[in-house]
C-alpha cells in the first residue's frame, strides 16, 4: 500500500515520510549496503547484499501496490533517512494477522526520536490494516531499539541464543518480540 506524503516536526528538524518511487531504486540499495555495515544490529554484513537496482524497484513496485504490506521512507530536512517497513509474517491463511516490522535508520538520523514516530505511523497502519499483532525481531545488545519497542508496547517472548555469529568470533542473541494491537 502507498503511504500517502506526512510532514512532521521533530526539534528543528523537518521529517517527510512516504512511500519510495520506483526512481530511488538504486538510493535503497546504496543505503541497505552502508546501514548494513554502520552496526551489527541488522540482517547481514554489508557485502552480503546482493539486491540491485532492478529488483530492489520490483519491491518498490510490489509493497506499492500490495493490500497487506507496506514501505515507508522518512527524510530529514530533505535528505533520506531510512526506512520501515512490514508484511505478513506468512501467507497462510493461519499466520495472516500477524505483521512483521522492520526498521533501519542512517546512525547521524539516530537518537532524536525519527525511529518512534516512524513505528507510531507504521503501527497506525498495521491497526487500520485489521492484524491482530505486530512482531520483530531485535539483536541483543541493541539497547536503544529494545528500549524503544518495549515502549511502544512490544513485549520480549523469546530468543534464540547465539543467534548471531560474528566475523570476529563474538555472537548475539536474537530476540523476539510481540504487541498485541486489540487489546
Ligand atoms: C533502532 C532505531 C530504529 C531506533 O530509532 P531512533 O530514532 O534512534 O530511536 P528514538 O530516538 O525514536 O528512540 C530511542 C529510544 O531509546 C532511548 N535511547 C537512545 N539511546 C539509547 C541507548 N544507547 N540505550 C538505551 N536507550 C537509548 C531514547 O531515550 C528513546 O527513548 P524515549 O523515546 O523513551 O526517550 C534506530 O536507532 C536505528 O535504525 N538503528 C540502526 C539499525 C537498527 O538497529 N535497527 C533496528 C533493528 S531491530
Amino acid at each position: 500500500m502507498v503511504f500517502k506524503e506526512k510532514e512532521f516536526t521533530l526539534g528543528e528538524k523537518s521529517i517527510l515520510l512516504r512511500s519510495a518511487r520506483t526512481d530511488e531504486a538504486q538510493l535503497l540499495v546504496d543505503y541497505l549496503k552502508d546501514v548494513c555495515g554502520e552496526t551489527r544490529f541488522l540482517l547481514c554484513d554489508a557485502d552480503e547484499i546482493e539486491y540491485t537496482a532492478e529488483s530492489e524497484e520490483d519491491f518498490i513496485e510490489d509493497k506499492n501496490s500490495s493490500e497487506d504490506s507496506m514501505l515507508m521512507l522518512a527524510f530529514v530536512d530533505g535528505e533520506y533517512a531510512g526506512n520501515c517497513s512490514f508484511q505478513p509474517i506468512g501467507t497462510r491463511r493461519r499466520a495472516k494477522h500477524r505483521a512483521d516490522i522492520g526498521i533501519a535508520l542512517y546512525q547521524k538520523y539516530t537518537g532524536f526520536g525519527l525511529g518512534r514516530l516512524m513505528l507510531e505511523q507504521l503501527l497506525g497502519k498495521i491497526k487500520e490494516l485489521g492484524y491482530e499483532q505486530a512482531e520483530l525481531t531485535v539483536v541483543g545488545g541493541n539497547d536503544r531499539a529494545y528500549r524503544l519497542y518495549e515502549s511502544l508496547g512490544f513485549k520480549e517472548c523469546g530468543r534464540i541464543p547465539n543467534a548471531n555469529k560474528y566475523q570476529d568470533g563474538t555472537y548475539a542473541d536474537d530476540i523476539h518480540m510481540v504487541k498485541e494491537l486489540n487489546r
